[in-house]
């Protein structure tokens, strides 16, 4: 995949817009995902519901993307699109612990990191309607990492886990490399999501790692 640098070019903020419209269309299948395939998990119903509303709101997000992009003469699909978040789901499909670990609570929280700087340096460039829709789907992807964390506790509280070691466990065996500081902290705090989960899997400074030598 070529590295979006340039967001000042149409073609720069056409790759953005398409690669994070790329991300909302498989949160689409990610959310209807956790509702069939784990239906029959025990779960209760507002475990379903939940992911219902992830899907809705994902939905609106693809839809308002899509709607920026025709603004600028693009589609979605006229460019190409990597694999990650797919792949992320065919390995955690028969655990829906690691599940939830690895896509609302590293994927989509690291979603919360990022957004910000793009947010800011659209606005700077004059794209405020662009802005605005990064804007809404950050609110609302608070709300997912929060549902993530809801789930993932009450699966660690009914098979009598500890969740932050359950956390860890799981990221380090379905999570290629480390969690990348700096950390939203505000943000995954409105989440619910304590830095006792993901501060031990941050990846270390190159200062640290020769500390540690
Ligand atoms: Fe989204
Ligand atoms: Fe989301």
């Amino acid at each position: 995949m070529p590295k979006r640098r340039n967001f000042g070019s149409l073609a720069g903020r056409t790759a953005l817009l398409h690669a994070l419209a790329h991300i909302e269309l498989n949160a689409i299948d990610l959310a209807w995902d956790m509702v069939a395939r784990f239906a029959d998990a025990g779960l209760p119903r507002e475990f379903l519901n939940d992911w219902i509303g992830v899907a809705s709101e994902e939905a609106h997000h693809f839809a308002l993307l899509s709607a920026r992009l025709a603004d600028f003469g693009a589609n979605y699909g006229n460019l190409p699109a990597h694999d990650g978040l797919w792949e992320a789901a065919a390995a955690t499909a028969g655990d829906l612990l690691a599940r939830l670990a690895i896509v609302p609570l590293v994927l989509e929280a690291r979603g919360l990191d990022v957004t910000p700087a793009m947010t800011g340096q659209l606005d700077r460039l004059g794209d405020v309607k662009s802005a605005a829709v990064l804007r809404l789907i950050y609110e609302q992807e608070i709300g997912h990492v929060a549902v993530g964390r809801r789930w993932f506790d009450f699966m660690c509280r009914s098979q009598a886990l500890v969740p932050e070691q359950a956390f860890h466990d799981r990221v380090r065996k379905f999570f290629t490399g480390e969690l990348k500081p700096p950390f939203n902290r505000a943000a995954r705090d409105a989440a619910g999501f304590p830095a006792s989960y993901y501060e031990p899997l941050a990846a270390r400074t190159a200062v640290n790692r020769i500390d540690d030598c």
